[in-house]
């Protein structure tokens, strides 16, 4: 946006206390210069050089911006980065992860008599906000496993879907979708694809490559990658979305904060370091936990013990299989589990992924705890199970930590 001069105050030597107070340092002329980093436009609105100008922004007919609600420089720098990240047609900042997916599902045309056919291994809350926002309104989901490519087809055959919804990689058991196959799939039915892409971020896998039609994150994760900041993104795989993309996020105001995503983009200049570096801590750790006396399963999808092995493979890049490890803690329970997390002295115990600390995650009593035991069983969650977002740590330091973590748990049981 070519930046508008302020209008000159007025007599300033015959204004009051109150109108210099509210207005002398804003009138600065300001330089022809641009800043190297882009800056938090905290401003709520914006000034044209004229109100025709302002009008033809507030019209659409121009470029600019008016409101933040509506569009704002620091988020639109946010917008631009991560929409050449993922070789989109445009992406759409929000407050959180949660908000990205319901915006991207009212985008997509979820309303009262569509269906939508889900992944059956996906975040609680988004199954919670289908079943708890959605299906009052009057949409229907089906769950499907999508890493059985087959069942997935036929449940999509059976339920012909406006949209079709997967996680790149699933949460806790690292499930990888074969996003091609799936793409494929949706295409055939008509419904659009939408991909939680959160677990891998856009230096793993581009989905819409892979014929997703649109991506979201919680920006919360890898992308910000401090631990600092809650957000979320759409991402369009053709521009024709973005104008309902917009009036929803315009409309249900779920926007970002300037300051947050000026944090994000900070965060996400290091995300191809970090992301490099905490998946191959992980690779690190997984291939020391399995075999462990006192750990009865390490799920990783690195290890070829996993059951999408090859899919992980062939889908992510550069031989990276992402920076989460799960394990089971042999014949523990909750008790044993409580255990080894008071234990743990370097990794932190915490509810998120992707930060640059390590955190272990307990499902059973956080992400998966709206679930009885034997729901959790079914998903194969069991009660030794825990998750490890690997940091950017010395991977020896995290290992020692887990091992003695381990020994303190061994122990006792
Ligand atoms: C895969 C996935 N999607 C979406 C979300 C929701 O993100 P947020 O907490 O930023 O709303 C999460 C949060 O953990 C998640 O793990």
């Amino acid at each position: 946006m070519a930046q508008s001069k302020p209008r000159p105050l007025p007599h300033p030597e015959r204004l009051g206390f109150s109108s210099l107070a509210v207005h002398a340092g804003e009138r600065l002329p300001g330089f022809d210069t641009k800043p190297v980093t882009t800056p938090i436009y905290s401003s709520v609105a914006f000034e044209a050089p004229s109100a025709e100008a302002l009008d033809a922004v507030f019209g659409g007919t121009a470029p600019g911006y008016c409101y933040t609600r509506h569009g704002n420089p620091t988020l639109e720098a946010l917008e631009e980065t991560i929409t050449r990240l993922e070789k989109a047609a445009g992406a759409i900042v929000f407050s959180s992860g949660m908000a990205a997916i319901h915006a991207v599902l009212l985008t997509a045309g979820m309303k009262s008599g569509e269906r939508m056919v889900s992944s059956q291994d996906i975040y609680g809350a988004t199954q919670a906000l289908f079943r708890d926002v959605m299906t009052p309104l009057g949409v229907e989901t089906t769950y499907a496993p999508a890493t059985d490519t087959e069942a997935f087809e036929r449940a999509v055959a059976a339920v012909r879907p406006r949209v079709v919804f997967v996680e790149t990689i699933s949460n806790p058991l690292l499930r990888v979708v074969d996003l091609p196959a799936i793409a494929r799939i949706a295409r055939q039915a008509g419904a659009s694809l939408i991909v939680d892409s959160t677990f891998a971020s856009p230096v793993l896998v581009t989905p819409l490559e892979s014929g997703a039609e649109f991506v979201v994150h919680s920006t919360t994760k890898y992308l910000n990658g401090h631990g600092d900041v809650t957000g979320g993104i759409v991402v369009c795989a053709g521009a024709d979305s973005l104008p309902m993309l917009r009036q929803v996020s315009k409309l249900v105001g779920g926007i970002l904060g300037p300051f947050e995503a000026y944090l994000t983009l900070r965060g996400i200049k290091t995300l191809p370091l970090r992301m490099k570096r905490q998946c191959e801590s992980a690779r690190q750790i997984a291939g020391r936990l399995q075999g462990h006396a006192a750990i009865e399963r390490v799920y990783y999808p690195g290890l070829d013990s996993h059951p999408d092995h090859a899919v992980a493979a062939r889908l992510l890049r550069d031989g990276l299989a992402g920076a989460v490890v799960s394990f089971v803690l042999r014949g523990a329970g909750k008790v044993e589990v409580f255990r080894f997390m008071d234990a743990l002295r370097l990794c932190c115990v915490g509810t998120t992924v992707g930060d640059l600390y390590s955190q272990l995650l307990y499902p059973a009593i956080s992400s998966h705890r709206a679930l009885s035991p034997e729901e959790r069983h079914r998903l194969g969650i069991g009660d030794g199970l825990v998750r490890l977002s690997v940091g950017i740590e010395d991977p020896e330091d995290l290992i020692e930590d887990v091992e003695q973590a381990l020994a303190a748990f061994a122990a006792r049981t």
